[in-house]
C-alpha cells in the first residue's frame, strides 16, 4: 500500500532559472514522499485519501542554505569593521576555538538547527571548526533535527591562528569524520581556503576525496588582498582554482565553492566543466566588503548557483534574507556599471534558494512529478489583507516582508518535519558526557 495524501493550496516553484509555474488552487497527489500530480482539480479517485486543506497558503520548494559556518553562529553581527583576513584572525578563529568546550557547541548546534528548521533551510551545507569532538556533536544535533546536509570537519594546518592543526592530527582526525554520517547528513571535505591548507594537507585530501569519492566544499576568489596572498603564497599556480585543481579537490559535480566574486574568465569555464556549484553569499559580500558575484553573467555562462547565508561573515540565517540581498546587490551592479543585465528577479532568486542548491543533495528543488517532496506552506494572508495580489507578488512581498513566523508547515520526503521530535531525539540522547568521553567513544584517546 502506498503512503499518499493530497495537498490544497497556491503551489509554486521554478523548474528552469528565470521561470515560474504557479497553481493558484492547485491538487497535489504526494505518494510514498513524492510529487505524483499537481491539478486544478480533486481527482474522482482521489476522493478517499486523506486531504490536507491549505487552500489560500503560499506552498513553495523548500530552501538549501548551501554555505555556513555553524561555529559562527554566536559572532553573527560582530567584526564587521574588518576585513576578510584581519576577521578572521580576530574575530572567528577565537569563536572557533569557544567550541572546544562541549556544553557550548551542545546549546549553539541545538538552536543554530533549530532556526535552520524554523526558517526552512530543511538543506544545508556546514563547516565545523577543525576540532573533530566539535564536528561529532555537530553531526549529532543535525541528525536529531531531521534536517538534511552537508557537514565539514574544517582542515586548516597553515595559518589558521589560535585553531591552526597539525598536518597529520587534521588527516587522521579527517579520516575518522567520514564515519560520522548517515542518509540524510553526510560528511564533505572541507579544506578551509587554500592560504590555510599546505600543499602537503591539500595533496593528501584530494586522494581522500578520490578514494572514498567524497564532495567537497572550499572558499574562493572572495577578496582582493585574499586573491593576492593566494598569489604569494603559491606563486606557481595560474589562478585561485588552479590551487585546488592541483591536489585534486575540483571533484566533478561534487564541489562547493563560495563567493566565486573575481574570477578569471578562464576559471569561469574551467568551474562549469566540472559542473561546480557556487554558492553566492551576498550579506558576507557586503558586511565584509568583499565585492558583488557577478550572478547574471555567471547563469548565462551556464554555471550553476545556490545561495549561503555564510553565518557569520552573513548575519541572516533565513533565506528570505539571502534572497533580499541577493536582489539589492544585483541592482547596486547594474546601477554602478550601468548595465541593467546584472538585475534578478524574485523568481530567479527564488531558483537559487531553492532548485540551485537542493540539486547538490541530488534533489529536483521543484514540484514536478517525481519529485521528493520538499516543501514550505506559508500563511501570507496579512500580505493580501488589503487587495488581492497575484502568485508571483505574493512571492515578492513574502521575500521582503515574510518571517519564520509564517511558515505554518515543513515537509520532508512527503513528511512533516517537526521539531519536537527533534528535541525528543535529542532528551533521549543527552549530551552530557564530558569531551575525554566524546574523544573516548571514536577512539582517539
Ligand atoms: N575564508 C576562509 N575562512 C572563511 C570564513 O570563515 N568566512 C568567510 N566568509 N570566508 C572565509
Ligand atoms: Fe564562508
Amino acid at each position: 500500500m502506498k503512503k499518499q495524501f493530497v495537498l490544497c493550496g497556491t503551489f509554486l516553484h521554478t523548474p528552469v532559472f528565470g521561470a515560474v509555474e504557479f497553481l493558484e488552487k492547485g491538487y497535489m497527489l504526494i505518494q510514498d514522499g513524492k510529487v505524483g500530480a499537481l491539478l486544478p482539480k480533486l481527482k474522482e479517485e482521489w476522493k478517499d485519501l486523506p486531504f490536507v486543506d491549505r487552500s489560500g497558503r503560499l506552498i513553495i520548494p523548500a530552501y538549501a542554505d548551501m554555505h555556513l559556518h555553524a561555529v559562527q553562529y554566536v559572532n553573527r553581527g560582530l567584526g564587521y569593521d574588518k576585513g576578510l583576513l584581519e576577521w578572521l584572525e580576530a574575530y572567528t578563529f577565537p569563536e572557533e576555538r569557544r567550541f572546544l568546550e562541549q556544553d557550548y557547541a551542545d546549546k549553539v548546534f541545538r538552536d543554530l538547527a533549530e532556526e535552520l528548521w524554523q526558517g526552512g533551510s530543511l538543506f544545508s551545507c556546514h563547516y565545523s571548526n577543525a576540532a573533530l569532538s566539535t564536528t561529532a556533536r555537530l553531526f549529532e544535533m543535525i541528525k536529531a533535527s531531521g534536517l538534511c546536509a552537508f557537514v565539514g570537519k574544517t582542515n586548516m594546518d597553515s595559518n589558521g591562528g589560535c585553531m591552526t592543526e597539525e598536518s597529520e592530527t587534521s588527516l587522521r582526525e579527517t579520516g575518522k569524520f567520514l564515519s560520522f554520517g548517515n542518509d540524510k547528513v553526510k560528511p564533505i571535505l572541507t579544506p578551509r581556503f587554500a592560504p590555510s591548507c599546505t600543499p602537503r594537507l591539500m595533496k593528501e585530501l584530494g586522494e581522500i576525496a578520490e578514494e572514498h569519492d567524497l564532495p567537497v566544499q572550499t572558499h574562493i576568489n572572495e577578496t582582493r588582498p585574499e586573491i593576492a596572498w593566494v598569489k604569494e603564497l603559491f606563486p606557481e599556480v595560474k589562478d585561485y582554482l588552479d590551487v585546488y585543481e592541483r591536489f585534486g579537490l575540483i571533484r566533478k559535480d561534487k564541489t562547493i565553492l563560495a563567493h566565486a566574486i573575481y574570477n578569471t574568465p578562464d576559471e569561469i569555464l574551467r568551474m562549469k566543466e566540472q559542473r561546480v556549484l557556487l554558492a553566492h553569499c551576498p550579506a558576507s559580500n557586503s558586511n565584509i566588503a568583499s565585492g558583488i558575484m557577478r550572478v547574471k553573467e555567471l547563469k548565462e555562462k551556464g554555471l550553476s548557483i545556490g545561495l549561503g547565508s555564510d553565518i557569520s561573515g552573513g548575519d541572516a540565517l533565513f533565506m528570505n534574507r539571502a534572497m533580499e540581498d541577493a536582489l539589492k546587490v544585483s541592482k547596486l551592479l547594474a546601477a554602478v556599471e550601468n548595465n541593467e543585465g546584472h538585475i534578478l528577479s524574485e523568481i530567479e532568486a527564488l531558483y537559487l534558494a531553492t532548485k540551485g542548491g537542493q540539486e547538490f543533495f541530488g534533489e529536483k528543488g521543484t514540484f514536478e512529478p517525481g519529485a521528493n517532496f520538499h516543501a514550505l506552506v506559508i500563511d501570507d494572508s496579512r500580505h493580501t489583507k488589503y487587495r488581492p495580489l497575484t502568485p508571483v507578488e505574493r512571492l515578492q512581498k513574502w521575500i521582503y516582508l515574510g518571517g519564520p513566523h509564517l511558515i505554518t508547515e515543513r515537509y520532508l520526503n512527503g513528511e512533516l518535519l517537526v521539531f519536537e521530535k527533534a528535541r525528543e531525539a535529542y532528551r533521549n540522547n543527552p549530551a552530557t558526557y564530558t569531551l575525554d568521553e566524546v574523544e573516548r567513544e571514536l577512539g582517539l584517546v
